[in-house]
């Protein structure tokens, strides 16, 4: 079936089998592979997109259900060569881990930090519950999400 989508504030029109994984025409058709594979089963996060303001698994949704949505991947978090306030918090908290959780995780933050302006740390561990990451804990990465946080939304001292 036709698709017609945006992605990272592109426009994107495309001929895919309507049961394709989102995952797939991501990485697959549009080459835009920071958006990665864990389980393939909607158990790990690491395959998280923004659609439509919402996080979701994209290994889970089907080309169909993105008719007409607007997609944000990894890709479209740094503004030109600016990185966004997550992505700096992440990087300066040593919040940023492996390749396989950190796209996930960058995202499930992103969408949380847009609906919760002051969260506390118990809000930061329930937003990114979805992520999981079997190595290193989370320590620095609900650091690193506190303090998008307040960078981006503390009142000026
Ligand atoms: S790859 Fe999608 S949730 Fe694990
Ligand atoms: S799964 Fe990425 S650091 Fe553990």
């Amino acid at each position: 079936m036709e698709i017609h989508f945006e992605v990272n504030g592109k426009a994107c029109q495309m001929d895919v089998p309507p049961m394709k994984r989102l995952l797939d025409v991501l990485r697959e058709d549009l080459h835009l592979t920071g958006t990665k594979e864990g389980c393939g089963e909607g158990e790990c996060g690491s395959c998280s997109v923004i659609l439509n303001g919402e996080v979701v698994n994209s290994c889970l949704v089907p080309a169909c259900q993105v008719e007409a949505g607007t997609i944000l991947t990894v890709e479209g978090l740094a503004d030109g060569g600016r990185l966004s306030a997550v992505q700096r918090a992440f990087l300066e908290h040593g919040g940023a881990q492996c390749g396989i959780c950190t796209p996930g995780m960058l995202m499930a933050a992103t969408a949380f930090l847009e609906e919760n302006v002051t969260p506390d740390r118990e809000q930061i561990k329930a937003a990114i519950a979805g992520n999981l990451c079997r190595c290193t804990g989370y320590t620095k990465i609900i650091d690193a999400i506190a303090a998008a946080a307040r960078g981006r939304f503390a009142a000026p001292a």
